[in-house]
């Protein structure tokens, strides 16, 4: 990384083309890769083509941008690619930006932000090296607010974490007498289980095996197993039961015997997990909502009543509303809000600690306001 000197000679077409892939970077879904948009801009300064990445093992804004102009049968020598975040060097899932940048005759690249990820870095430094002008840190804190939670899950060496809920309208995970599939529409469970495919590991606690027993695997519309299966993973001091539906054939069910989330968060890590969904239950999403361990939070809102039964949550810890957990919307994967069949799906992100919400002004409001 810090492979750039920032420049501030940028132009009013350079900075308009960032904001269109700062814009296109929130198409893509969040978790073990950042977003990122990237936009081409002709040598008269027209916006050409525009990319995004759409997910792990997908390809890269850069890529996906350059191969838009193949398609069209486009040169793009003496092209400029804006792109915010460092293009990568590294052959992981993909090929290397740097390459494709180089092959395609691109000859300027600007970008937001360094890359910090240790095997992607040294992107400007190829590209310098093979002729391409390079400049940096234009629009670069949009950049850094955009991945906020990815950067700081990068910095401390932890997946990123989604936290799932399935629940009714008054917060309930499960009813009564412990029954539970399903509180989600079928859209729900589907969506739940396109992010299954894409992430790396899932995880529960004990008490979720026992008395759902779930397989937790990623599955197709028609019920049939997805090619791509994430690590499932049983967080707890007990043991998982020998029979179990959990433990599959495949080798991928995983005991993290702790009640730490941090201690599961750092196992899952060691085991190669960038991104980890946390689907329940209560007491584990308690704890890591509390250990504020979670960057992103899907809420799959069923139109029902329970009345009673298991709360999604069992304590924060919070005993003051000046303490509450402060929750903002979440733009990128489709927005904030979407229809799944009845269901709401709520997507957020934790707020960012310098956020100008009055709720979170030091003065209270005056009683009965
Ligand atoms: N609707 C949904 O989205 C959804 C999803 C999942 C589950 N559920 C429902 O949630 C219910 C289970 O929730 P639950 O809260 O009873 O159990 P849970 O959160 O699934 O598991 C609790 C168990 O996990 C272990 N554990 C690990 N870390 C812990 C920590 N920091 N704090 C407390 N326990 C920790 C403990 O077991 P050890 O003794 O082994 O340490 C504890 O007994 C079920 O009814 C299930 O149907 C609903």
């Amino acid at each position: 990384m810090a492979s750039a000197t920032p420049a501030t000679d940028f132009t009013d077409g350079e900075a308009a083309a960032m904001d269109v892939a700062l814009a296109a970077a929130l198409q893509g879904p969040r978790g073990a890769n950042p977003l990122v948009g990237a936009t081409i801009l002709s040598p008269e300064g027209t916006s050409l083509f525009t990319g995004h990445h759409r997910g792990a093992g997908t390809p890269h804004a850069e890529a996906d941008a350059i191969a838009q102009a193949q398609e069209a049968g486009a040169d793009l020598s003496g092209c400029t690619m804006l792109v915010t975040l460092e293009p990568c060097n590294h052959v992981g899932r993909t090929g290397p930006c740097t390459e494709a940048i180089i092959d395609a005759g691109i000859t300027s690249v600007v970008y937001a932000v360094d890359d910090p990820h240790d095997p992607a870095a040294g992107g400007a430094r190829t590209l310098r090296a093979a002729g391409v002008q390079v400049r940096s840190g234009l629009a670069a804190e949009k950049a850094l607010e955009l991945n906020r939670r990815w950067f700081a899950a990068v910095a401390a060496l932890r997946p990123f974490v989604t936290l799932h809920i399935a629940q009714t309208l008054d917060s309930r995970i499960a009813a009564e007498d412990g029954t539970s599939q399903w509180i989600s529409s079928p859209e729900s469970l589907a969506d739940n289980h396109a992010i299954r495919r894409r992430i790396d590991a899932i995880l529960v606690g004990t008490e979720t095996v026992m008395v759902d027993n779930p397989r937790l695997s990623a599955r197709e519309p028609d019920g049939t197993p997805s090619s791509a299966q994430p690590v499932r993973a049983v967080m707890g001091l007990r043991g998982i039961p020998a029979n179990a539906a959990i433990r599959g054939d495949d080798g991928l069910a995983h005991h993290l015997p702790t009640r730490e989330p941090k201690e599961a968060l750092a196992a899952l890590y060691e085991a190669g997990t960038r991104h980890v969904m946390v689907e329940g239950g209560s007491r584990i999403l308690s704890a890591f909502l509390t250990a504020g361990l979670v960057d992103e939070l899907i809420v799959y809102l069923a139109p029902t009543l329970l009345g009673s039964g298991t709360s999604a949550l069992n304590g924060l810890g919070i005993g003051t509303l000046a303490d509450a957990q402060r929750w903002e919307w979440d733009a990128a994967d489709g927005g904030s809000v979407r229809s799944l069949g009845a269901d709401l799906r709520l997507h957020l992100q934790p707020q960012h600690p310098l956020s100008s919400d009055p709720r979170n002004a030091a003065e209270p409001a005056q009683k009965g306001s």
